[in-house]
């Protein structure tokens, strides 16, 4: 029989064409983030629902939606599902990773190149009809050839983005939980210690998800160790900074720029964040390209036409929920 799925925003028409051969679908069309009552009210009744990184998947809302077997996060994230309650309930939770890690790197450099080449802030002195002719001291930014970066994560992201680095003739350090041996080999990366990480890099950028040991992974002390011009680069989670402290380092010229595409209260800003030339604010987009985010929601909706057919979900997050 066909499923009766919850689609909390609109994703790309192919996904959700897919989707609809197999099953019945409401779509969320207001283009807004469900408010949670909303969401409370919708999943009710469903066998599946298709969810976002900015809905909060937490227990209350699962038993609000009994009767649904998967959730199928449009994301590789998943720090907004509660995935021990999921399994605990006999819920399933998919991600859709691999698909979207080559377009996140390219985000990361392309907020890497900006900040260091100052590409939007001299963009928008040129529109208010600020430019009067070539100047020797305009926009004086930072070269990025041979210099050294740091990449906090050495996951699939932090790989794709470090192998970039080689074009640039740049020396790369890594942190993570474990060195990575496959890392090293396609970056020739050195594995080090955030702190000398923090030390040597001129740009440093952060690939780790958002776990309760990367909560506030970087903060006041360790702006304090990185260069005064020093780029930090956030395409992973906003949690991963402590944002205020990070406001201050790039008022008082502790670090030089930054780059984000991320923010610790998503989808407020630090009060003093937006009023910062050295930063760059992008909306949470380093996955947002045509094919990409086409590719995430195939993959999403093929876990819950997977799961509807009682085979495993192939990016199942629980797959011990599935065995039993
Ligand atoms: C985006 O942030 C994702 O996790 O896919
Ligand atoms: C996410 O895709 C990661 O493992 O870096």
């Amino acid at each position: 029989t066909r499923w009766n799925v919850y689609v909390t925003n609109e994703i790309p028409k192919p996904a959700l064409d897919k989707l609809e051969e197999y099953c019945d679908i409401e779509v969320n069309r207001t283009g807004l983030v469900l408010e949670r009552s909303v969401l409370l009210e919708k999943v009710k009744g469903r066998d599946a629902v298709l969810s976002l990184l900015t809905d909060p998947i937490d227990a209350e809302v699962m038993d609000a939606a009994k009767g649904v077997k998967i959730f199928a996060n449009y994301a590789v994230g998943y720090n907004n599902i509660d995935i021990p309650s999921a399994t605990e309930r006999g819920i399933m939770v998919s991600n859709t990773p691999g698909v979207l890690t080559d377009t996140t790197a390219e985000m990361a450099w392309a907020l890497l190149f900006s900040v260091a080449r100052r590409v939007v802030e001299s963009d928008k002195y040129s529109r208010m009809g600020k430019y009067t002719g070539w100047g020797p001291m305009l926009f004086l930014g930072q070269d990025v050839m041979n210099k050294t970066v740091g990449v906090i994560g050495a996951g699939r992201i932090g790989l794709s983005f470090a192998k970039r680095a080689k074009a640039f003739d740049m020396k790369v350090l890594y942190t993570d939980v474990a060195a990575n041996p496959q890392f090293e080999q396609e970056t020739g990366g050195q594995f080090v210690s955030l702190d000398t990480l923090l030390k040597e890099s001129d740009f440093v950028s952060i690939h780790t998800p958002l776990l309760p040991e990367t909560h506030h992974l970087l903060g006041e002390k360790e702006f304090k160790l990185m260069k005064n011009t020093a780029i930090l680069i956030n395409t992973s989670r906003g949690p991963v900074v402590d944002e205020s402290a990070l406001v201050k380092a790039l008022q008082s010229g502790e670090i030089w720029g930054a780059g984000l595409d991320v923010y610790e209260f998503e989808p407020e800003f630090t009060e003093g964040l937006l009023e910062l030339d050295n930063a760059i604010v992008c909306p949470h987009i380093a996955s947002a390209t045509i094919d990409t985010r086409t590719k995430m929601g195939m993959i999403a909706v093929s876990n819950i036409i997977a799961a509807m057919k009682g085979e495993l979900p192939p990016t199942c997050l629980n797959p011990e929920v599935f065995q039993k």
